[in-house]
């Protein structure tokens, strides 16, 4: 199959919305990572989104509307108040809610599960492709099962070449992670996968926000994560991540790997003075510029041939929980801190 890679101008974008409404499988723009759109409603193009990607086929897919009104089809029962709340104060936007799923909803998007994520994004292009399309998109992260997510167009060719018929380019990404991911099933709006949204907005909207333990842990043996995605290996680059922590990480993990091991370092900008000469890429200032550039920087260094990524920690607050909680999967869980 040959890859088209297109700006999305009108022609363009409708005919993205043909490939869909064919059943067909498209690279698109959001405002958190770039997806991989498929009919929601279409059982055997959704097939295609877990066959382009390798995804494995307990990992449901979040579907994405465009309007309020087609919330209600996908959906077992009527929002409740602190679901009302959220939507109003952050659709569209970079939140995913987790409800009671409908009959139409094909058990293939949803991975078997009797809930569905549903998420409006607010990047125009991704609007203008639902609204092109006329059908709800269920839409994972656009990269190859395991690797970052892709955060321009460019990332999305590397992993799909082949794989999908068509991918828009709407430029970077401005949030640079995905979505926060909110189960309100149990009472207290617990975040599954912290992202754009932070824990603070919510708790200012829902009066009260619970972080799961997955978030920043890892599962322990035999234990059932509440969002499927918890499980697997995530956002690795080729090279193996370590994660520095604490003011004297440095000099710990200076220690560890000496010059010659030629580690590639991944820090905040204010911290490149630290590390002298050696290979380092900026994560900007601060935790937004982080969560921006993040999967950037993994796979740059995967292209620079690093077999060594050591990447500064950050303050798990804000959308700095969400840095976090990608770079501790990136990093299988191996982290540096002041104790060495
Ligand atoms: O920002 C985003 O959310 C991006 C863009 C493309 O919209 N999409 C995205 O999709 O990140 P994906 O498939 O890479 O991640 C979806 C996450 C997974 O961790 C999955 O397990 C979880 O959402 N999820 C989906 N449906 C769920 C459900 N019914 N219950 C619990 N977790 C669910
Ligand atoms: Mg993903």
């Amino acid at each position: 199959m040959k890859t088209e890679l297109l700006a999305p101008t009108p022609e363009a974008l409708s005919r993205a919305g043909e490939w869909l409404r064919a059943g067909e499988v498209v690279g698109f723009p959001t405002e958190t990572v770039y997806g991989l759109g498929a009919n929601a409603l279409d059982a055997a193009a959704v097939e295609k989104i877990f066959a382009a990607k390798g995804r494995p086929g307990d990992n449901p897919l979040i579907v994405h509307i465009c309007a309020a009104e087609e919330l209600a089809p996908l959906i077992a029962a009527e929002p409740g108040p602190q679901a009302r709340a959220l939507m109003d104060a952050f659709w569209p936007g970079p939140l995913t809610l987790i409800f009671p799923k409908s009959e139409k909803v094909p058990a293939r998007v949803t991975a078997g599960l009797d809930t569905v994520a549903v998420r409006m994004p607010s990047h125009p292009v991704a609007r203008a492709l639902i609204e092109a399309a006329g059908v709800p998109i269920a839409a994972p992260s656009a990269n190859r099962s395991g690797r970052p997510s892709p955060t321009t167009a460019a990332d999305v060719l590397e992993d799909m070449n082949g794989r999908v018929p068509l991918i828009l380019d709407g430029g970077p990404c401005q949030v640079g992670v995905e979505s926060t991911v909110v189960d309100l099933t149990g009472g207290v709006p617990r975040v599954l996968r912290p992202g754009g949204v932070t824990r603070a907005q919510i708790a200012a909207v829902a009066s009260a926000c619970e972080i799961d333990h997955a978030v920043l842990n890892p599962l322990g043996a035999g234990e059932k994560p509440r969002s499927p995605g918890m499980k697997y290996k995530h956002y690795a680059p080729q090279g193996e991540v370590t994660v520095f922590r604490g003011a004297h990480a440095v000099e710990n993990i200076l220690r560890r790997y000496d010059a010659s091991q030629d580690a590639l370092i991944l820090c905040l900008e204010n911290d490149l003075p630290r590390f002298g000469a050696r290979r380092c890429l900026s994560l900007g200032p601060d935790a937004e510029s982080m969560a921006a550039r993040l999967f950037l920087a993994l796979r740059e260094a995967d292209r620079m041939g690093a077999k060594t990524i050591l990447c500064e920690a950050v303050e798990p607050v804000g959308v700095g929980l969400a840095v976090m909680n990608r770079l501790l999967r990136a990093a299988a869980f191996r982290v540096v801190d002041n104790e060495g």
